[in-house]
Parts: structure tokens; C-alpha cells; sequence
């Protein structure tokens, strides 16, 4: 297999596969799968049109050929598929400088994680939108506490899924007077919480841009009570703006990828969990995989599939977002394809 790499039509490169493993969850995000939509018989996908293991694991072994250098599991919620650990071993043996990390609610995730850790998971990305309960049972959409979640994350401390990372979904009016309190609560842990300005992704959500609390007035907030400077990011295509405690207690992050969009230095590509290529989240369309690996095709095939999806890439969905585009139909859901 070649080694070289392929660049889009604005020369970015494959650097970053997420894979996501499931479209089901067992939680109701307002701005995700809102309740009212995906209540009682919503239409998942059937098993048979899900990827197998070792599907998945034959795919990221080829994207590995192209350039990636870092696979995020997602889903849904990846750790409601079965045995899970399973494809993480597979994934792990791949690659020993593999960057191999997971997205989770983590609902489950407390007993999970000795076993992902063992299977060779590098690290955790857990989702916690506020501490309140009131507040985060009315986000999750099924009244569900914290309790079970910060279980997760101190058991994925514990057993070394470090370094842990909270992901918090900020929407005016929701959660954004509970901002400080997450930040202080993960301050000085080891644990970086980073916070989302809440995007139009799919069509289903109801998205507002005067529900968008800019990544600038998070900041704010946080730094008027606990002093915060910028720091440097750790790589080119970094999502998050980072800031340090000025104390010394850490870091923490926000993911400006609506009011200063980062599609510049996009490197990453999704799979979704019926083997469809997403170039973008924002995208309608996937490019089939799965029709050609159940159609007998070698990997020399596949990998000129993808290097022709990938080398015809135009997309920069967040830096040409309007007001018309940002309620457009037909686009593909987060919980397809995992954030
Ligand atoms: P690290 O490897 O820990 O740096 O992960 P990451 O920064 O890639 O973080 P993660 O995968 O947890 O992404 C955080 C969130 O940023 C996602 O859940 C999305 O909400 C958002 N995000 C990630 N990638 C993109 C992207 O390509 N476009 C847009 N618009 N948002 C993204
Ligand atoms: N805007 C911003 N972030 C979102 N996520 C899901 N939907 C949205 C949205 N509309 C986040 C989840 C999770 C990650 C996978 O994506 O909270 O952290
Ligand atoms: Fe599930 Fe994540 Fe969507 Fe929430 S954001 S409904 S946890 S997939
Ligand atoms: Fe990448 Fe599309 Fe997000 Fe831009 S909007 S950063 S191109 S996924």
C-alpha cells in the first residue's frame, strides 16, 4: 500500500478518522436527538447495515495508509455497541503510535473503562453539558443525574484513559449561567473541560444563532473569576482555543467553530456507523464504502476510493455558515456521524 499522502483540493490532509460505531443513544440531547423527535419508534439502522469489526478495522487500516495519525471512536453512544473493546484491541494493534481515543457520554463508561483500558484505548472525551441536575436532566433529555457520568470520568482517571477531557455543549439561556461552576469544579483536577458554542449540525435541532454564546464571552466569564491566559495549541488542526489557569490549576478550551471557524486546517475525515465517508459534518451526502467491501474489493481498491473522495474535498461549511444555509434539510445528524 502506498504511503503517500492525499490532499484535498485546499492541500488538507487525512490526518484525523472518526469513526462512529452506532447511530443509537441512550440519551436525548435537546440540541442532538431531541425528544420529540426520536421518541418510541424512531428508524435506526438495522444491525446488518452496521459495519462489522473487523469492516471498521480493515477501513482505518487503509485511511492509516493515507495519512492518519489519530482515530476517535464516536457514535451515538459508542459504548452501547456490543463488546466494543473488542474493535478497540483490533484498532490498538494497528498502529503502535496510534492516537486512539473515544467520545463518550458516559453513561456507561464506569464499567467500561478498565476493560477499553486494557484493550489498548488511549484516552477519553467525555460529554457533561453542567453539574446541575436540573439542568443537565432537561439537556440530556431523559432526566438523567450526573452522578453515573462523574463516575465515569474519576474511574477513567483512575485507570489511566488519561488525559480526560469534558466536552460541554454551552446554549444561552440552557446552561451558560453554569459555566464557571464546571470550570471550577474540573480546576486543578487534571481533567480539561472544554466548552462548545452550540452548532446548527443536522436539521432537526431547531438551531438559533441568539442561542450561540460566542467562545469570547465564555472566556470572559470564566476569567473575571478564575484568571485565565491563552495558550499556544498543541497542533495545527486543533479544535479547541486553549487558556490556562493563571493559579496554575490546569487548562481549560473552547471550540469557537461558529463564531471563529477552524475549516482551514480541517484534517478530519467520519465514517458512519453504515460505512458512508462524511468529508464534513455539515455534508448531506457520504460517499458508500460498504457496497465495495461486501463486493469484494482489494484495499488498493478502496484506497483509490477514498484517495478520489478525498483529493475532491471543497468543504468549509463553518467559514461560509449563513443564516439561509444553517437551516437547510437533508443534512446528515450528529449522532450519525459523532461530532
Ligand atoms: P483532541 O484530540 O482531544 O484534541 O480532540 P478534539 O479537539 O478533536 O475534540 P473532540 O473530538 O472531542 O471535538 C470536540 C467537539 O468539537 C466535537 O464534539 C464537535 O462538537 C466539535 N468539532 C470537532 N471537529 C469538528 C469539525 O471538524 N467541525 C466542526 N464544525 N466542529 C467540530
Ligand atoms: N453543537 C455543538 N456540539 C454538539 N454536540 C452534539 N451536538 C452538538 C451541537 N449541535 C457535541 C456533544 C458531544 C460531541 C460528540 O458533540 O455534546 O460532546
Ligand atoms: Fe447521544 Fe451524544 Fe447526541 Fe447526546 S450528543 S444524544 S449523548 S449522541
Ligand atoms: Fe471541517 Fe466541515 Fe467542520 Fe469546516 S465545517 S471544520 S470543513 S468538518
Amino acid at each position: 500500500m502506498s504511503e503517500s499522502l492525499v490532499r484535498d483540493t485546499f492541500g488538507r490532509a487525512t490526518a484525523d478518522l472518526r469513526i462512529s460505531v452506532t447511530d443509537r443513544c441512550n440519551f436525548r440531547c435537546t440540541y442532538c436527538m431531541p425528544s420529540e423527535t426520536y421518541a418510541g419508534k424512531y428508524y435506526f439502522l438495522p444491525r446488518k447495515e452496521l459495519l462489522s469489526f473487523e469492516e471498521i478495522t480493515r477501513l482505518a487500516r487503509v485511511f492509516l495508509g493515507l495519512g492518519v495519525r489519530k482515530i476517535r471512536l464516536t457514535g451515538g453512544e459508542p459504548l452501547i455497541r456490543n463488546e466494543i473493546e473488542g474493535l478497540v484491541a483490533q484498532l490498538a494493534a494497528l498502529s503502535p503510535g496510534l492516537d486512539l481515543t473515544l467520545t463518550t457520554n458516559g453513561y456507561l463508561l464506569a464499567q467500561k473503562a478498565q476493560a477499553l483500558k486494557e484493550a489498548g484505548l488511549g484516552r477519553v472525551t467525555v460529554s457533561l453539558d453542567a453539574l446541575d441536575d436540573a439542568v443537565f436532566g432537561r439537556m440530556n433529555g431523559r432526566g438523567f443525574t450526573t452522578q453515573r457520568v462523574l463516575e465515569g470520568i474519576w474511574k477513567a482517571v483512575e485507570v489511566g484513559l488519561t488525559p480526560v477531557k469534558v466536552n460541554a455543549v454551552v446554549q444561552r439561556g440552557v446552561n451558560d449561567h453554569t459555566i464557571v461552576d464546571l470550570a471550577r469544579y474540573f480546576k486543578g483536577t487534571g481533567v480539561t473541560v472544554r466548552f462548545i458554542e452550540y452548532m446548527d449540525v443536522g436539521s432537526r435541532n431547531g438551531w438559533r444563532m441568539d442561542q450561540v454564546v460566542p467562545a469570547e464571552e465564555i472566556v470572559r466569564r470564566i476569567d473575571a473569576e478564575l484568571p485565565l491566559d491563552p495558550v499556544e495549541r498543541n497542533y495545527e488542526s486543533e479544535v479547541a482555543l486553549r487558556y490556562r489557569y493563571v493559579d496554575g490549576g490546569g487548562e481549560v478550551g473552547v471550540i469557537a467553530s461558529v463564531t471563529k471557524p477552524f475549516c482551514g486546517d480541517c484534517t478530519r475525515v467520519r465514517l458512519s456507523p453504515d460505512g458512508k465517508v462524511y468529508t464534513c459534518l455539515f455534508a448531506s451526502l457520504g460517499h458508500d464504502l460498504k457496497g465495495l467491501l461486501r463486493s469484494g474489493a482489494t484495499d488498493t481498491d478502496l484506497e483509490e476510493k477514498l484517495r478520489r473522495i478525498w483529493s475532491a474535498r471543497t468543504d468549509r461549511y463553518s467559514e461560509e455558515r449563513t443564516s439561509e444555509t444553517a437551516h437547510r434539510a437533508g443534512r446528515v445528524e450528529m449522532y450519525q456521524i459523532g461530532g
